[in-house]
């Protein structure tokens, strides 16, 4: 897509030819005509990335716009209209491939050597790297560990209260188990775990060690959303999933993760989770629900939650601040697990602020009755 400004001044004429005698003197028009040859000699390249959140599209031309205009280019109605559309169209189809897509707007002049009085040309696309891509990405580029030095605090206190008297007979599940920060010390006290997860970059060093270390441990590629996992039923005395809601994108999911957990659970077996929740009385609008997902930080109301258990057989035994327990129960050395997690545990990643949002982090364990 490229834009000529149509109310431009005339461009500096070809001086070699109709060369006319008439003389011009006056100081405004000489001044004006000094600008355009400025402008002619000014070149623009760049680009704005912004996150594929459909909701934000308005504000997003908004700021295209004013780029555009600060530059000199005037885009027609509907030059502006067919902007619109393309840029609509990105972020519609960002976003729902996924919540970590980015829309590229690139502008650079029609041919490299002429400045802005000749338009300029825009491209408008997207970038979409999968969940997968992105953890890819953190274990490439980031230094220590990735999500903690140490197992959760909470999952550690649920396997000590279970006190299995042989935890050979008691399998453990760790869905979304990353790169094995919980699965490992629990295989070590004696527990068979299987840990499912999505990304082949964790799948490829949990086996590894496990291999290395001759534990019980069942690594499994894949999304625990997809029916065609296969998960023993009845099977498990603990599931868990730490850190790995905050990644869903619609209430169905949470739904349909912990119906499966409680057809794999035995009978009085538990189920641990953490997901944000929000503060009662505060309804996200849409605008914030998509951002959350953006901000791996996916919202669900007590509302919903209620909905989501009150169809299944499970009563809930705590309903904890992952920040407060964590903070208070892991190794003095071992808190905070990153230097993100105190601020996105509380739901500021998503709300940048120093005060507490109404969004937060919370442990919830349930028994499968
Ligand atoms: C923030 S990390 C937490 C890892 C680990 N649970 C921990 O607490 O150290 C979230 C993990 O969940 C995995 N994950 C997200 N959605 C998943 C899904 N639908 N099925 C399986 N794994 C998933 C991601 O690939 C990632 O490794």
């Amino acid at each position: 897509m490229s834009a000529v400004p149509p109310e431009q001044p005339k461009p500096v004429p070809d001086v070699t030819q109709n060369l006319s005698d008439q003389a011009i003197d006056d100081p405004d028009a000489l001044d004006k005509l000094a600008r355009l040859k400025v402008k002619s000699l000014t070149a623009a390249r760049g680009e704005l990335v912004f996150p594929c959140i459909p909701s934000y599209k308005d504000r997003y031309l908004t700021q295209i716009n004013a780029l555009l205009v600060a530059l000199g280019q005037n885009f027609t109605t509907k030059e502006k209209q067919a902007l619109a559309n393309i840029v609509g169209k990105h972020l519609e189809e960002g976003f729902a491939k996924s919540p970590y897509a980015r829309l590229v707007f690139r502008y650079m002049p029609p041919t490299p050597t002429v400045g802005l009085t000749k338009g300029l040309n825009i491209n408008v696309n997207s970038e979409v790297p999968s969940i997968e891509d992105k953890y890819q990405r953190w274990v490439d580029t980031r230094e220590g560990s990735l999500f903690g030095s140490h197992a959760d605090a909470k999952v550690i206190e649920v396997v000590e209260s279970i006190a299995a008297s042989d935890p050979a007979k008691c399998p453990i599940m760790d869905i979304g188990a990353g790169n094995g920060r919980n699965t490992f010390p629990l295989a070590k006290l004696g527990y068979p775990v299987d840990a499912i997860e999505l990304a082949p970059v964790f799948v490829e060093q949990m086996q590894k060690i496990a291999t290395a270390e001759g534990l019980n441990i069942n690594v499994i590629e894949g999304n625990v959303l997809d029916p065609a996992l296969k998960i023993r039923p009845a099977h498990y005395g603990l599931i868990f999933a730490a850190e790995v809601i905050p990644h869903f994108r619609h209430i169905n999911q949470v739904e349909l993760l912990l119906a499966r957990m409680c057809d794999c659970l035995r009978s009085q077996g538990l189920l641990l989770f953490n997901l944000f929740l929000t503060s009662e009385g505060y309804e996200p609008t849409p605008m914030i629900r998509e951002l959350s997902q953006v901000a791996w930080s996916f919202l669900v109301t007590p509302a919903e939650l209620d909905a989501a258990l009150q169809k299944l057989p499970l009563e809930i035994i705590a309903n904890q601040s992952v920040y407060d327990y964590e903070k208070q129960h892991l190794p003095e050395k071992a808190w905070p697990p990153t230097n993100w997690f105190p601020s996105w545990s509380r739901g500021r990643d998503l709300f940048p602020t120093d005060r507490q949002p109404p969004v937060s982090l919370r442990w919830l364990l349930c028994r499968r009755t």
